[in-house]
C-alpha cells in the first residue's frame, strides 16, 4: 500500500545487509526481533524519495541515510513502548514485554549507535549538512517525547500545545527523511526547505491518523493495543478536541475518567468513546488532518521540479493519512 515496491526491495535488502553479533544474546536479540517485524517503513522510503524527486541517480546513495533513519525511528519505538506500557507493537509482543525494561533500554541504545554508525557512512560531501539536521530532529523528537508524558499528567492541554507536541515527537522526522533525501541529491535550500516542511505537514497528518486508529482501528490490522491512548490518559487530537467543546455534566464525567484508579477497562474506553461520539470528535479530527494534507500539499506544489516528479509523494501522502495500520 506505501509502497514504491522497487525502492521497498532495494532498502530491504541493504538492511539486511547490516548483522548484529549473537552475544549477549539479550542485547541482540531484541534488535533483530524489533527489525524483523512488519513495519511499514516509511521514513527510509521518504529518504529515498526524496533522493530521487531531485535527482533519480541519487537513490542508491541515500540508504545509508534511509537505514540510520529507520534504525532511529526502531529504537524511539522501544523506548516509546516502555513509557507508554504498550503490550503490542507491529502485532507482536513488545520488547520490554518480551525481555524486560532494562533490556528494552539497552537494546533501544544499541540501535541509536547503529544509526550513527550509518550516517557516518553517508557521502563525505553531505555529512556536513546531514549530521546537524538529524542531531537537531533527534533531540526535537525527545523534546516531543517528554511534552507528551508531561501531558499525561494534565487535565488541560490546548490543541496549540497537542500540535506542537506531536510536531516534535513524530512529524519532523518525517521532515528530516525527506529533507536528508534532498541533501544527498544536492536539492537548493530553497527546496530543501519546502521538501522538509511538506513531510512536517504530512507528520502532522500521520500522527493525528495514529491518534484516531488508536481508538477505532482495527486491532488485527493494527497492531497495537485500541484504546491504549485513553487508558494512560494521553492528550490526543480526540481528547484535546473533546476538552475544548465538553459541557455542563459530561465535564464531571471526563474529569473523572482522568482519575484512572476509578475507571479501568473496558469501562474506560467505552465511557470516553460515548463523549467522542456524542461531540463529533473523530469527525472533527478528521478535519483537522485535512487541513494538514492540504498544508502540506501546498508545500509539494511550491517545490521547483516537474509535476510528473511529485506524482508519486502525493499518492504517498494519501496513503499515508489515510492508513489503517
Ligand atoms: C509509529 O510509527 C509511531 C508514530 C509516529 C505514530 P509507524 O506507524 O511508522 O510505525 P511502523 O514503523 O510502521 O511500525
Ligand atoms: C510515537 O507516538 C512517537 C514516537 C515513537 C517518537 P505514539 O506513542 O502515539 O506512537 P505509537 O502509537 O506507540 O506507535
Ligand atoms: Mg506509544
Ligand atoms: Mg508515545
Ligand atoms: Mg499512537
Amino acid at each position: 500500500m506505501f509502497q514504491n515496491l522497487t525502492h521497498a526491495k532495494v532498502f530491504q535488502e541493504f538492511l539486511q545487509q547490516t548483522t548484529f553479533p549473537d552475544q549477549p544474546s539479550n542485547l541482540y536479540e531484541p534488535v533483530r526481533y524489533m527489525l524483523s517485524l512488519s513495519g511499514k517503513r516509511i521514513r527510509p522510503l521518504l529518504v529515498l524519495m526524496g533522493a530521487e524527486l531531485f535527482d533519480s541517480e541519487k537513490i542508491e546513495t541515500a540508504l545509508p541515510a534511509s537505514l540510520a533513519i529507520e534504525l532511529f525511528h526502531n529504537f524511539s519505538l522501544i523506548h516509546d513502548d516502555i513509557m507508554d506500557k504498550a503490550p503490542l507493537r507491529r502485532g507482536k509482543p513488545t520488547v520490554h514485554e518480551k525481555w524486560s525494561d532494562s533490556v528494552g533500554i539497552l537494546s533501544g541504545d544499541a540501535l541509536i549507535i547503529k544509526a550513527y554508525e550509518q550516517l557516518s557512512l553517508c557521502p563525505a560531501n553531505v555529512l556536513g549538512t546531514l549530521l546537524p539536521l538529524f542531531n537537531r530532529t533527534a533531540l526535537e523528537v525527545c523534546e516531543g517525547q517528554q511534552y507528551d508524558m508531561d501531558f499525561e499528567n494534565m487535565a488541560v492541554v490546548s490543541v496549540d500545545s497537542y500540535i506542537a507536541m506531536i510536531r516534535l515527537k513524530t512529524s519532523v522526522l518525517l521532515g528530516c527523511a525527506l529533507q536528508m533525501g534532498a541533501i544527498v541529491a544536492e536539492a537548493g535550500f530553497k527546496d530543501q526547505q519546502l521538501v522538509y516542511e511538506f513531510g512536517v505537514n504530512i507528520g502532522v497528518a500521520f500522527q493525528l491518523q495514529d491518534d484516531i486508529l488508536d481508538v477505532y482501528g482495527d486491532p488485527d490490522l493494527f497492531g497495537k493495543q485500541i484504546g491504549g491512548d485513553i487508558l494512560s490518559n494521553k492528550k490526543t487530537i480526540l481528547y484535546t478536541k473533546l476538552k475544548e467543546l465538553v459541557q455542563g455534566h459530561d465535564s464531571v464525567i471526563l474529569d473523572k475518567l482522568l482519575q484512572d484508579s476509578i475507571h479501568t477497562e473496558p469501562g474506560k474506553v467505552e465511557m470516553m468513546k460515548d463523549l467522542y461520539a456524542q461531540y463529533n470528535i473523530k469527525e472533527k479530527a478528521i478535519a483537522l488532518k485535512d487541513k494538514y494534507i492540504r498544508a502540506a500539499y501546498n508545500k509539494l506544489n511550491a517545490i521547483d521540479v516537474s509535476v510528473e516528479k511529485k506524482q508519486a509523494l502525493f499518492s504517498l501522502s494519501d496513503a499515508l493519512t489515510n492508513r489503517i495500520r
